[in-house]
């Protein structure tokens, strides 16, 4: 794995993901091609460790001429597929967008590398790989009493957007079987971090309750996540592209199951601890309950027994750890935070999914 190929690394754990990479494997270049959407900035990008070895392309995956040639040029020998539509609230209000980068978009990328390493078999076929990152959310969700998913549970995606990114799934498994593809798959629950767009329940409630906004909870607040340091994401996906078996998929998780309440609880005894001064304290005292999401799922759970006996990968921050880290990265980046919130389209976001939403 010399040259690759990283599709949506200026989002969120895409950039997270260029910076471990830059950081742990001194050899390998990295290409990077985003199509800089709402949730993608180059802010994401600044101060890398070692730039000289990471090249931005401003393109979307979608654009197959673009995308071949930087296969060629680039010699790409490695895609790590983060490029997406991401955010579960817009796909219910704008499915269409999230067929076409998430299905279109991947499918683009399926037939480039299906030309340039199995057709033209530009490169040594031992030497090349299409890591696909995708979501827990493809399984649908658990009653209370049921197991947490496996990689043999059926899929059932119940959002737009879940769908959209089990079709890729779909596409990823069918290029393997059908052309003989070298991929691998990544299940992830719900990631969070630094760099993560404030319109997902972590930042939205640590940049909210900084200014004394209401922090809004969808429904009663008792749906359950599992939550994942996004560096844990990172240093998982490249251990599975290093030493995990081609054509399989494995899932990733943090081990922990809170109620959303949970953690925007959490959230706010952090900022009490730290900010002691604040005109908002207790912050608790800014949650509202707010109409529910559409179909929400109730329950995710990973088991990620596979991934933890195989390659011996666990996640190194606990819910707590990652929240404290998470809570003084937003804290010490507020530039990065002014920075993101003026991009055009971020208050209408809020106004449009927020300001309609009754209070429960
Ligand atoms: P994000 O929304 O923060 O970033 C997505 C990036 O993709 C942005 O930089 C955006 O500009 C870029 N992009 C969008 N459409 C594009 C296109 N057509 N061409 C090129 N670039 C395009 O998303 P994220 O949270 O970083 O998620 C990354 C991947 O990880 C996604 O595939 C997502 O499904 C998956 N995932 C996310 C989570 C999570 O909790 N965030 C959990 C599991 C899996
Ligand atoms: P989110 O961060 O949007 O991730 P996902 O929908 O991919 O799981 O939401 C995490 C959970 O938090 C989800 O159950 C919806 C809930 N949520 C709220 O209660 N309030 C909010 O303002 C947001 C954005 C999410």
């Amino acid at each position: 794995m010399q040259n690759v190929l990283v599709t949506g690394g200026a989002g969120f754990i895409g950039s997270n993901f260029v910076r471990y990479l830059l950081k742990v494997e001194p050899e390998v270049r990295i290409v990077n091609l985003d199509a800089l959407t709402y949730a993608g900035s180059s802010e994401n990008l600044k101060d890398l460790p070692d730039p000289g070895r990471h090249v931005f392309i401003h393109g979307n995956i979608c654009d197959r001429n673009l995308v071949a040639d930087l296969l060629r040029r680039y010699q790409i020998d490695t895609v790590v597929h983060f490029a997406a539509e991401s955010h579960v609230d817009r796909s219910i209000l704008g499915p269409g967008q999230f067929v076409q980068t998430n299905v279109v978009g991947t499918f683009t990328l399926l037939e480039v590398v299906r030309q340039f390493w199995l057709i033209e078999r530009a490169l040594p076929l031992a030497s090349v790989r299409f890591h696909h990152v995708s979501t827990d959310e493809v399984f649908g969700s658990l009653e209370p009493h049921e197991p947490a998913w496996t990689e043999r549970t059926p899929y059932a995606p119940n959002s737009p957007y879940a769908a959209s990114k089990a079709a890729s799934d779909h596409l990823v498994r069918a290029y393997g079987h059908t052309y003989g593809l070298p991929y691998l798959i990544t299940n992830c629950s719900n990631n969070y971090g630094p760099y993560q767009f404030p319109e997902k329940l972590i930042p939205l409630t640590i940049l909210n309750a900084l200014e004394g906004r209401p922090l809004p909870v969808y429904g009663d607040g008792g749906q359950v996540r599992d939550w994942l340091y996004v560096e844990d994401h990172c240093e998982a996906i490249w251990m599975v592209l290093r030493q995990g078996t081609l054509g399989e998929t494995y899932n990733m998780g943090g081990d922990n199951q809170p109620t959303n309440l949970t953690v925007v609880q959490m959230l706010c005894d952090i900022l009490d601890q730290r900010l002691p001064d604040s005109a908002y304290m207790p912050h608790r005292s800014l949650i509202r309950f707010v109409e529910d999401r559409p179909g929400h799922d109730r329950r995710y759970a990973m088991d990620t027994t596979k991934i933890r006996r195989e390659l011996g990968w666990r996640p190194r921050q606990s819910l707590e750890s990652g929240l404290l880290k998470t809570v003084a990265w937003y804290l010490n980046h507020l530039e990065w935070v002014t920075a993101i919130r003026n991009q055009p389209g971020y208050q209408a976001w809020l106004e449009i999914n927020y300001a309609s939403r009754e209070a429960q």
